[in-house]
Protein backbone atom coordinates (compact mmCIF):
# COMPACT_ATOMS: atom_id res chain seq x y z
CA UNK A 1 0.00 0.00 0.00
CA UNK A 2 3.21 2.73 0.79
CA UNK A 3 3.83 1.73 -2.58
CA UNK A 4 0.47 2.89 -4.18
CA UNK A 5 1.05 6.08 -2.33
CA UNK A 6 4.25 6.76 -2.90
CA UNK A 7 3.31 6.77 -6.69
CA UNK A 8 0.31 9.34 -6.19
CA UNK A 9 1.86 12.77 -8.11
CA UNK A 10 1.47 14.93 -4.91
CA UNK A 11 1.45 17.98 -7.58
CA UNK A 12 -1.22 16.20 -9.41
CA UNK A 13 -3.81 15.43 -6.33
CA UNK A 14 -7.65 16.45 -6.92
CA UNK A 15 -8.32 19.03 -4.38
CA UNK A 16 -11.92 17.72 -3.86
CA UNK A 17 -13.32 14.03 -3.56
CA UNK A 18 -16.53 13.06 -3.37
CA UNK A 19 -17.76 9.19 -2.62
CA UNK A 20 -21.00 7.88 -2.44
CA UNK A 21 -20.40 5.31 -0.24
CA UNK A 22 -22.50 2.11 -1.00
CA UNK A 23 -23.35 -1.19 -0.60
CA UNK A 24 -23.75 -1.98 3.10
CA UNK A 25 -26.64 -3.59 3.25
CA UNK A 26 -25.59 -5.93 0.21
CA UNK A 27 -22.40 -6.63 2.68
CA UNK A 28 -24.24 -7.33 5.55
CA UNK A 29 -26.75 -9.67 3.52
CA UNK A 30 -23.74 -11.79 2.04
CA UNK A 31 -23.10 -12.58 6.12
CA UNK A 32 -26.63 -13.11 6.89
CA UNK A 33 -26.85 -10.45 8.93
CA UNK A 34 -29.39 -7.13 9.23
CA UNK A 35 -28.72 -4.28 7.24
CA UNK A 36 -27.62 -2.41 9.88
CA UNK A 37 -24.76 -4.49 10.80
CA UNK A 38 -23.98 -3.20 7.48
CA UNK A 39 -24.12 0.56 7.99
CA UNK A 40 -22.23 -0.18 11.90
CA UNK A 41 -19.16 -1.49 9.97
CA UNK A 42 -19.59 1.41 7.09
CA UNK A 43 -18.19 3.68 9.66
CA UNK A 44 -14.77 2.09 9.90
CA UNK A 45 -14.82 2.69 5.65
CA UNK A 46 -15.56 6.22 6.92
CA UNK A 47 -12.31 6.40 9.06
CA UNK A 48 -10.41 4.05 6.64
CA UNK A 49 -11.60 6.86 3.47
CA UNK A 50 -10.83 10.51 6.03
CA UNK A 51 -7.67 9.57 6.90
CA UNK A 52 -5.78 7.93 3.50
CA UNK A 53 -7.68 11.11 2.27
CA UNK A 54 -5.66 13.67 4.78
CA UNK A 55 -2.40 11.66 4.77
CA UNK A 56 -2.29 12.12 1.10
CA UNK A 57 -2.96 15.81 1.27
CA UNK A 58 -6.55 16.08 -0.32
CA UNK A 59 -7.85 19.62 0.81
CA UNK A 60 -12.17 18.12 0.96
CA UNK A 61 -14.21 15.19 0.94
CA UNK A 62 -17.17 14.64 0.39
CA UNK A 63 -19.45 11.86 1.80
CA UNK A 64 -22.43 11.24 0.57
CA UNK A 65 -24.01 9.61 4.16
CA UNK A 66 -27.96 10.08 3.66
CA UNK A 67 -29.76 11.48 0.45
CA UNK A 68 -33.26 12.67 0.45
CA UNK A 69 -34.82 9.30 -0.85
CA UNK A 70 -32.99 7.56 1.55
CA UNK A 71 -36.37 8.57 3.84
CA UNK A 72 -37.98 6.14 2.03
CA UNK A 73 -36.51 3.21 3.57
CA UNK A 74 -37.56 1.27 6.58
CA UNK A 75 -38.67 3.41 9.68
CA UNK A 76 -36.05 1.20 12.05
CA UNK A 77 -33.16 1.60 9.34
CA UNK A 78 -33.27 5.17 8.66
CA UNK A 79 -33.54 5.86 12.82
CA UNK A 80 -30.13 3.56 13.75
CA UNK A 81 -28.59 5.74 10.62
CA UNK A 82 -29.41 8.64 12.65
CA UNK A 83 -27.98 7.54 15.49
CA UNK A 84 -25.20 6.20 14.11
CA UNK A 85 -24.49 9.18 13.29
CA UNK A 86 -24.32 10.92 16.44
CA UNK A 87 -22.77 8.15 18.15
CA UNK A 88 -20.24 8.94 15.27
CA UNK A 89 -19.61 12.37 15.49
CA UNK A 90 -19.59 12.69 19.24
CA UNK A 91 -17.09 9.91 19.53
CA UNK A 92 -15.23 10.87 16.11
CA UNK A 93 -14.54 14.96 17.14
CA UNK A 94 -11.37 14.69 19.12
CA UNK A 95 -9.39 12.32 16.66
CA UNK A 96 -10.81 15.21 13.75
CA UNK A 97 -9.05 17.87 15.81
CA UNK A 98 -5.92 15.85 16.71
CA UNK A 99 -5.92 15.15 12.41
CA UNK A 100 -6.80 19.08 12.13
CA UNK A 101 -9.81 18.35 9.80
CA UNK A 102 -12.76 20.19 10.21
CA UNK A 103 -16.49 18.64 9.59
CA UNK A 104 -19.12 20.53 7.80
CA UNK A 105 -22.15 19.36 6.09
CA UNK A 106 -24.23 19.91 2.97
CA UNK A 107 -28.37 19.19 3.00
CA UNK A 108 -31.45 20.50 4.68
CA UNK A 109 -30.41 19.83 8.41
CA UNK A 110 -33.98 20.86 9.73
CA UNK A 111 -35.22 17.41 9.00
CA UNK A 112 -33.27 15.50 10.97
CA UNK A 113 -34.05 14.40 14.72
CA UNK A 114 -32.86 16.70 16.86
CA UNK A 115 -30.17 14.71 18.56
CA UNK A 116 -28.05 14.01 15.09
CA UNK A 117 -28.98 17.80 14.30
CA UNK A 118 -27.38 18.86 17.80
CA UNK A 119 -24.56 16.47 17.43
CA UNK A 120 -23.62 17.60 13.86
CA UNK A 121 -23.85 21.37 14.68
CA UNK A 122 -21.33 20.59 17.94
CA UNK A 123 -19.44 18.91 15.58
CA UNK A 124 -18.84 21.66 13.13
CA UNK A 125 -17.83 24.09 15.87
CA UNK A 126 -15.44 21.99 17.49
CA UNK A 127 -13.65 21.21 14.48
CA UNK A 128 -14.47 25.35 12.48
CA UNK A 129 -10.82 26.35 13.14
CA UNK A 130 -9.19 23.29 11.96
CA UNK A 131 -7.53 23.75 7.99
CA UNK A 132 -5.83 20.91 7.08
CA UNK A 133 -8.90 19.18 5.37
CA UNK A 134 -13.10 19.76 5.04
CA UNK A 135 -14.71 16.48 5.63
CA UNK A 136 -18.35 17.33 3.76
CA UNK A 137 -21.26 15.00 4.81
CA UNK A 138 -24.16 14.97 2.63
CA UNK A 139 -27.13 14.72 4.43
CA UNK A 140 -30.46 14.83 3.83
CA UNK A 141 -29.03 15.57 0.97
CA UNK A 142 -30.08 15.62 -3.34
CA UNK A 143 -28.40 17.81 -5.88
CA UNK A 144 -31.79 18.80 -7.25
CA UNK A 145 -32.93 19.94 -3.77
CA UNK A 146 -29.99 21.95 -3.73
CA UNK A 147 -30.64 23.74 -7.35
CA UNK A 148 -33.95 24.35 -6.53
CA UNK A 149 -33.26 25.91 -3.79
CA UNK A 150 -30.42 28.05 -5.27
CA UNK A 151 -32.91 29.18 -8.10
CA UNK A 152 -34.95 30.24 -5.11
CA UNK A 153 -32.41 32.04 -3.92
CA UNK A 154 -31.34 33.64 -6.74
CA UNK A 155 -35.62 34.42 -7.61
CA UNK A 156 -35.46 35.92 -4.18
CA UNK A 157 -32.69 38.25 -5.27
CA UNK A 158 -33.45 39.49 -8.28
CA UNK A 159 -37.10 39.99 -6.80
CA UNK A 160 -36.12 42.02 -4.12
CA UNK A 161 -33.91 44.18 -6.31
CA UNK A 162 -30.13 43.12 -5.05
CA UNK A 163 -29.45 41.28 -8.26
CA UNK A 164 -30.39 41.84 -12.03
CA UNK A 165 -31.22 38.95 -14.60
CA UNK A 166 -28.24 39.33 -16.71
CA UNK A 167 -25.78 39.10 -13.42
CA UNK A 168 -26.86 35.54 -13.20
CA UNK A 169 -24.47 32.95 -14.72
CA UNK A 170 -22.30 29.71 -13.16
CA UNK A 171 -20.32 31.91 -11.01
CA UNK A 172 -23.25 33.78 -8.88
CA UNK A 173 -25.62 30.16 -9.49
CA UNK A 174 -22.70 28.48 -7.66
CA UNK A 175 -22.34 30.96 -4.98
CA UNK A 176 -26.18 30.18 -3.93
CA UNK A 177 -25.99 26.53 -3.81
CA UNK A 178 -24.91 24.49 -0.76
CA UNK A 179 -21.55 23.89 -1.89
CA UNK A 180 -20.45 27.30 -2.61
CA UNK A 181 -17.10 27.50 -0.27
CA UNK A 182 -16.05 24.21 -2.27
CA UNK A 183 -14.63 23.79 -5.37
CA UNK A 184 -16.37 21.50 -7.81
CA UNK A 185 -15.17 17.28 -7.37
CA UNK A 186 -12.78 16.25 -9.70
CA UNK A 187 -13.01 12.51 -8.62
CA UNK A 188 -15.86 10.65 -7.89
CA UNK A 189 -16.03 7.03 -6.38
CA UNK A 190 -18.85 5.11 -5.53
CA UNK A 191 -18.69 1.26 -4.16
CA UNK A 192 -20.97 -1.46 -4.95
CA UNK A 193 -21.01 -1.78 -8.19
CA UNK A 194 -23.86 0.39 -9.21
CA UNK A 195 -23.14 3.20 -11.98
CA UNK A 196 -25.56 5.37 -11.26
CA UNK A 197 -25.33 9.35 -9.32
CA UNK A 198 -28.22 8.53 -7.22
CA UNK A 199 -29.16 12.55 -7.07
CA UNK A 200 -25.53 13.10 -5.85
CA UNK A 201 -23.71 16.71 -6.48
CA UNK A 202 -25.55 16.97 -10.02
CA UNK A 203 -24.11 20.98 -10.83
CA UNK A 204 -20.57 20.04 -9.28
CA UNK A 205 -19.78 16.79 -10.78
CA UNK A 206 -20.08 18.34 -14.43
CA UNK A 207 -16.91 17.45 -15.38
CA UNK A 208 -15.58 15.23 -12.72
CA UNK A 209 -14.08 11.54 -13.46
CA UNK A 210 -15.97 8.48 -12.57
CA UNK A 211 -14.90 5.67 -10.32
CA UNK A 212 -16.97 2.88 -9.74
CA UNK A 213 -15.48 -0.23 -7.91
CA UNK A 214 -16.60 -3.21 -7.21
CA UNK A 215 -16.56 -3.36 -3.35
CA UNK A 216 -19.43 -3.10 -0.48
CA UNK A 217 -18.75 0.26 1.07
CA UNK A 218 -17.48 -1.35 4.41
CA UNK A 219 -14.83 -3.18 2.52
CA UNK A 220 -13.29 0.01 1.59
CA UNK A 221 -9.31 0.90 2.55
CA UNK A 222 -7.39 3.78 2.16
CA UNK A 223 -5.67 1.30 -0.76
CA UNK A 224 -8.79 1.58 -2.87
CA UNK A 225 -8.37 5.68 -3.09
CA UNK A 226 -5.01 5.69 -3.73
CA UNK A 227 -5.81 3.51 -6.79
CA UNK A 228 -8.77 5.76 -7.51
CA UNK A 229 -6.09 9.03 -6.94
CA UNK A 230 -3.49 7.01 -8.89
CA UNK A 231 -6.12 6.12 -12.42
CA UNK A 232 -7.33 9.68 -11.89
CA UNK A 233 -3.91 10.94 -13.01
CA UNK A 234 -3.66 8.57 -15.61
CA UNK A 235 -6.73 10.32 -16.98
CA UNK A 236 -6.19 13.12 -19.70
CA UNK A 237 -8.52 15.97 -18.77
CA UNK A 238 -9.64 17.52 -22.11
CA UNK A 239 -12.71 20.12 -21.11
CA UNK A 240 -13.79 20.16 -24.36
CA UNK A 241 -10.30 20.49 -26.33
CA UNK A 242 -8.01 17.73 -28.28
CA UNK A 243 -5.15 16.02 -27.07
CA UNK A 244 -3.02 18.33 -28.78
CA UNK A 245 -4.10 21.32 -27.46
CA UNK A 246 -3.09 20.30 -24.35
CA UNK A 247 0.70 19.08 -24.89
CA UNK A 248 0.99 22.80 -25.53
CA UNK A 249 -0.30 24.01 -22.57
C1 LIG B 1 -25.13 2.87 1.56
O1 LIG B 1 -25.38 1.50 1.60
C2 LIG B 1 -25.48 3.56 2.85
C3 LIG B 1 -26.63 4.48 2.76
C4 LIG B 1 -27.37 4.72 1.72
C5 LIG B 1 -26.95 5.19 3.98
P1 LIG B 1 -26.80 0.94 1.30
O2 LIG B 1 -27.60 0.95 2.55
O3 LIG B 1 -27.42 1.65 0.16
O4 LIG B 1 -26.51 -0.55 0.90
P2 LIG B 1 -27.09 -1.35 -0.34
O5 LIG B 1 -26.89 -0.51 -1.55
O6 LIG B 1 -28.55 -1.56 -0.06
O7 LIG B 1 -26.33 -2.62 -0.38
C1 LIG C 1 -27.03 6.69 -2.53
O1 LIG C 1 -27.13 5.34 -2.26
C2 LIG C 1 -27.13 7.48 -1.27
C3 LIG C 1 -26.06 7.28 -0.30
C4 LIG C 1 -24.98 6.57 -0.46
C5 LIG C 1 -26.23 7.98 0.93
P1 LIG C 1 -28.52 4.56 -2.40
O2 LIG C 1 -28.24 3.15 -2.10
O3 LIG C 1 -29.56 5.22 -1.60
O4 LIG C 1 -28.85 4.77 -3.93
P2 LIG C 1 -29.87 3.99 -4.87
O5 LIG C 1 -31.20 4.07 -4.22
O6 LIG C 1 -29.41 2.59 -4.98
O7 LIG C 1 -29.80 4.70 -6.17
MG1 LIG D 1 -27.44 1.42 -1.83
Amino acid sequence: MEDLKSQIDIDKLPKHIAVIMDGNGRWAKAQGKPRVFGHRHGVKAVREVTEAAAEVGIRYLTLYAFSTENWNRPTLEVTTLMRLLVDTISKEVKTLNKNNIRLRTIGDLSRLPNATRKALLKGMEDTKDNTRMDLILALNYSGRWDIVNAVKQVAGAVKAGDMSIENIDETSFKAALSTREFPDPELMIRTSGETRLSNFLLWELSYAEFQFLPIFWPDFQKAHLYNSILNFQNKERRFGMISEQLLGR
